[in-house]
């Protein structure tokens, strides 16, 4: 197998496999011209088509009356003198379509434990938990940090925040001290909800102790309380004042809670997520545009039907474990599976045997981890899918980072029998909910392409000058028009998001996604081509080099640090790091210690997740007489090739010899 397109080779993948008829048939959007018929409503009366769907699939306390506002463009507001409260749309509306008793969370634990909560149960858990909040003066407006595991209680977090109007920022368990506590001090937080530990893979992770080392490394004032959920019961430190558990905080607590009834525009949350440069971003996202896109791609996407048993593999940490597993299967009514555990563990049958296990219907997961189970199960037969019943599904679908054709194609037949589309879906933490996607009833696929926008999402592909470019020609992915789910700010840093994000180049007009893409000639399908700027995807996480490279400089031995992406055939693409030491360069064995210390360091400071995969000492690295480092260079010493680009403007070119082989 090679993580290599055909694409990249030359060869457009121009395969197309139809939709089964039976799943036309019954789709939520069935056929072609269903879709067309939408996207041509879209473009004759943009705001009608929005506020259509607006108050089909979402319930308003106050209804609005406008739809958008784009006086302070690109500042956008969507439904702005409409009130809603994104808790009642996903729970309280349940308990009265006739969904009470319906299981809406199927907990499976890293040790296969199984916990059923019916949408009853959710609504009342969700209730204590947000009096419990209101108990400890928590308000509408107020930042919360979720630090936690995946659990019933992550997702109930998550809804007592949003039912009381705080906006909650959740942090993904495997982030470092340093990164909760920045995060805690960028977004103002009042309280972190925290576990006592978490379990993955067999084994017990500290959560509230990087808690209380978070808050010892200083600045975090604002915090007045940490709200702990037992999950494994190991003793753990408690600050008397500081610290509550859950389970005292809110088990006497009334079961119910009036909902908050906010703006459209007031921020659900904030999620950080790293950029090419400077520290990680918060996206602020909206509540009613962004519940629209939430329960609107879990009908259109997903074709979710009521007795469908869903399961989307993310965590709740990233954003597609807020609007596809915290927010899109709730405000639908869905059943779905919340796993603890890892792919791997017990076995690398786990997602199979765990479909098996619940007749999971739509399976939602990223190509690093269907690359890894190709491998484990090349290696283990007993591990392949087809020794597990996995017939319940009808819907496959993708999501972080492109896939590659050949994984597409094994997802496709061993796991889907050839019978269940895959939704291939790209968007971003950004876009709020899914952008360019199949849909499942409607478009015949193609193996690595997202092929076509949603309806109502206005996607181009332009070169440096802001123009079109024709189908077959690559250039920069850009959405022409704003979309009611799409980010409203960085939190904090207003200028950042319009720099960022609707960039002068373009008139401050279009939406700059950071992705290259290239439509296919004949069937104008999106491919997209990779990031255009210095962030990388590691197994479907983002990650900025400069967070990295500052990691790295931070280390009292290193003077100089440049981090590249290098492809990989498991994790999409790894991380390099090309270091320059305040000490002679390192070598054999020396260097290899030192590595493995620097790898340590970063997983120290940002995350396991940041551990550069490799690492090598150079006395210097390759710059411009100008000083400027040029990364295109290291992009092909990472990657073992030789280098033919021009090298004349390089100030120090017999640097390139050393830096060529991992010390
Ligand atoms: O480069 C694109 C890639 O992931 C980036 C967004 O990362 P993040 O904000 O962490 O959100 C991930 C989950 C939505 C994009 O800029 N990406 C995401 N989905 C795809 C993809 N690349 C190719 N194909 C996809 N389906």
């Amino acid at each position: 197998m090679t993580s290599q397109t055909t694409e990249q080779q030359g060869q457009p993948e121009s395969r197309l496999f139809n939709p089964p008829a039976s799943f036309v048939a019954n789709a939520t959007v069935s056929g072609m011209e269903a879709y067309n018929k939408l996207c041509a409503e879209a473009e004759q009366d943009f705001e009608g088509f929005w506020a259509r769907l607006a108050r089909e699939n979402v319930d308003w306390k106050v209804p609005f009356t406008k739809t958008l506002n784009e006086d302070n463009a690109p500042f956008y507001k969507w439904f702005e003198d409409g009130k809603l409260n994104v808790s009642y749309n996903c729970l309280d509306r349940n308990l009265a379509n006739g969904n009470a008793d319906k299981t809406a969370i199927i907990f499976e634990a890293d040790d296969g434990a199984v916990t059923k909560v019916t949408y009853k149960e959710l609504h009342e858990k969700v209730c204590k938990f947000a009096n419990g909040l209101k108990s400890r003066g928590i308000k509408k407006g107020d930042r919360v940090i979720i630090y936690m595991s995946m659990s019933v209680e992550g997702v109930a977090a998550m809804q007592a925040c949003a039912r009381i109007g705080a906006t909650h920022s959740v942090v993904f368990g495997g982030f470092s001290a340093k990164s909760l506590q920045e995060r805690i001090i960028d977004a103002g937080a009042v309280a972190v909800i925290t576990g006592d530990e978490q379990q993955r893979g067999g084994k017990f992770l500290p959560l509230k102790a990087i808690v209380d080392d978070a808050l010892a490394l200083g600045g975090c004032d604002s915090i007045k309380d940490v709200i702990v959920y037992k999950r494994t019961g190991n003793p753990i430190a408690f600050k008397e004042g500081r610290d509550i558990w859950l389970h005292d905080l809110v088990d006497h607590q009334s079961a119910e809670c009036e909902p908050e009834w906010v703006e459209a525009e007031h921020p659900l949350f904030i999620l950080y997520t790293s950029g090419s440069t400077g520290t990680p971003k918060g996206v602020q996202h909206s509540t009613g545009g962004y519940l629209l896109w939430a329960n609107l791609t879990m009908k259109w996407t997903f074709d979710i039907k009521p007795s469908d048993v869903f399961w989307c593999t993310a965590d709740i940490g990233w954003v597609t474990g807020h609007t596809y597993i915290a927010y899109g299967p709730t405000s639908v009514g869905a059943t779905q599976i919340v796993f603890e555990g890892i792919p791997t563990f017990p076995h690398a049958g786990r997602f199979w045997e765990t479909i098996a296990k619940h007749k999971v219907s739509i399976f939602y997961t990223a190509p690093t981890a269907i690359r890894s189970l190709i491998k484990a199960s090349d290696a283990d037969p007993k591990v392949h899918p087809k020794s597990f019943d996995v017939s319940s599904l009808r819907l496959l679908g993708s999501v972080g980072e492109p896939i590659n054709p050949e994984a597409w194609m094994w997802y496709y037949k061993n796991v889907g029998a050839e019978k269940c589309p895959i939704v291939d879906t790209f968007w971003q933490t950004e876009t709020g909910g899914h952008m360019i996607t199949p849909l499942p009833g409607v478009t015949p696929m193609t193996p690595g392409s997202c092929t076509l926008p949603l309806p109502g999402i206005m996607t181009a592909i332009v070169d440096e000058a802001g123009h079109d470019v024709p189908n077959g020609q690559g250039g920069i992915l850009v959405v022409k028009r704003p979309w009611p789910s799409m980010i409203r700010t960085i939190w904090n840093n207003p200028d950042r998001f319009k720099t960022s994000y609707f960039p002068e180049e373009f008139g401050g007009k279009y939406y700059l996604a950071g992705d290259g893409a290239i439509r296919h000639k004949d069937t104008a399908y999106f491919t997209i081509t990779g990031r255009i700027d210095d962030v990388l995807n590691v197994s479907g996480h983002r990650m900025g080099t400069m967070e990295i490279e500052s990691a790295l400089v931070a280390n009292p031995l290193v003077a100089e640090a440049a981090v590249v992406g290098k492809p990989d055939e498991t994790t999409g693409e790894s991380i390099c790091a090309f270091v320059v030491l305040k000490q002679a360069r390192p070598t054999g064995d020396d260097a290899k210690k030192l590595a493995l210390e620097l790898r340590n360091w970063v997983a120290k400071e940002i995350g396991p997740i940041a551990k550069p995969k490799e690492i090598r000492f150079g006395d210097n690295l390759p710059k411009t007489r100008s000083g400027k480092i040029m990364r295109r260079l290291l992009r092909v010493l990472a990657k073992g090739e030789a280098i033919t680009q021009d090298v004349s403007t390089l100030e120090n070119p017999a640097i390139l010899e050393q830096l060529k082989e991992a010390s």
